[in-house]
């Protein structure tokens, strides 16, 4: 099926192959920016954020602009119509009349589903609550396939919130799909993996532990992820686990040689910056990878540059 005209809610939207034509065009993208600077010239990105972000943002509204098209849209729901009691079907409703897709990030677990409904335009969900972040998917698949390889028989740990990060809960139901995936799912009991997602992934093989030390001899990628203040009710409970793991130098010694770390960031204390500068923590580089994944995902969804022609077309109007 063509990715032209599809939303993107959950990872599961887009087959495997699918996945992999973006992640291909993202790696084109990589090796020669410049012959996609202007391949959305005339198009109009919305991005609507209901919640704070940076990279994702940002990364959108970059990847847009490296494609030679142009953003509107909100960092602030108070500076919209939604503070004037607005309905989220209104407002998808409205500016899917003045965009060509829509991007948008909600503190609601499921109103990306619910605002895709409303939305005659390409809808990417960049987060909704505690569910599911598959944008962010598609960057730390660039990654992992970028810096390993291949997306086959790795060892992921995932260390941290696992009850309340929607990023690891995309995360893992992407990978769960390819080869001879492993998983160690690292937390405490009061942030285990919900069985939701252990369920998706039933077949599988997973092992939980609270224990990091015992496990990083093991991991092939070690995905951190920091405790998700805002999703918390018990303000105390947060205080108690927030610094349940802080990864450092010296719990790296133990690692192997060739592990990535990882981090959707923002961080909090989980990495120490110590870790920074080992050549194995690559979560800026992820953060860098997010950007091309974007504007390949923008690419596919839009329908441009899907003709050998149509590129080389621009490039020639570029030189
Ligand atoms: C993540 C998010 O918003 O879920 N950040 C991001 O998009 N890179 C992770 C987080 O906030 O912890």
């Amino acid at each position: 099926m063509l990715l032209q005209g599809r939303n993107l809610i959950q990872p599961e939207d887009f087959s495997i192959k699918e996945i992999d034509e973006i992640l291909s065009l993202a790696q084109n993208i990589i090796d020669d920016p410049s012959k996609y600077s202007r391949i959305c010239e005339g198009k109009v990105l919305a991005t609507l954020f209901y919640e704070p972000s940076t990279r994702t943002r940002l990364s959108f509204e970059a990847a847009m602009c490296r494609l030679g098209g142009k953003i509107v849209g909100f960092s602030e729901p108070s500076s919209s119509s939604v503070s004037k009691g607005e309905s989220l079907g209104d407002t998808i409703r409205t500016v899917a009349c003045y965009s060509d897709a829509i991007v948008m990030r909600h503190p609601v677990a499921g109103s990306a589903a619910e605002a895709a409904q409303y939305s005659d335009v390409p809808f990417i969900n960049a987060g909704d609550g505690g569910n599911q972040h598959p944008t962010q998917t598609l960057t730390d698949l660039l990654t992992i396939k970028s810096l390993k390889g291949s997306l086959e028989n790795h060892t992921i740990g995932i260390c941290g919130d696992l009850k309340n990060g929607r990023t690891v809960h995309s995360l893992v139901k992407a990978m769960a799909r390819y080869q001879n995936t492993k998983f160690v799912f690292i937390s405490p009991e009061e942030l285990q993996m919900p069985d939701y997602i252990k369920e998706a992934i039933k077949g599988h093989e997973y092992h939980e532990t609270n224990n990091l030390d015992d496990v990083i001899d093991s991991l092939d990628v070690l995905y951190m992820t920091r405790v998700q203040r805002e999703r918390f009710e018990d303000q105390e409970e947060y205080e108690r686990l927030k610094d349940c793991y802080i990864l450092n130098a010296t719990k790296m010694n133990n690692a192997k040689k060739d592990m990535l770390v990882m981090h959707p960031l923002p961080r909090v204390n989980e990495i120490d910056v110590d870790v920074d500068s080992d050549e194995r923590a690559v979560y800026f580089k992820q953060a860098k990878y997010g950007m091309f994944a974007r504007m390949s995902l923008i690419m596919k969804l839009l329908g441009v540059g899907t003709q050998r022609n149509e590129i080389e077309e621009r490039k020639c109007i570029n030189a």
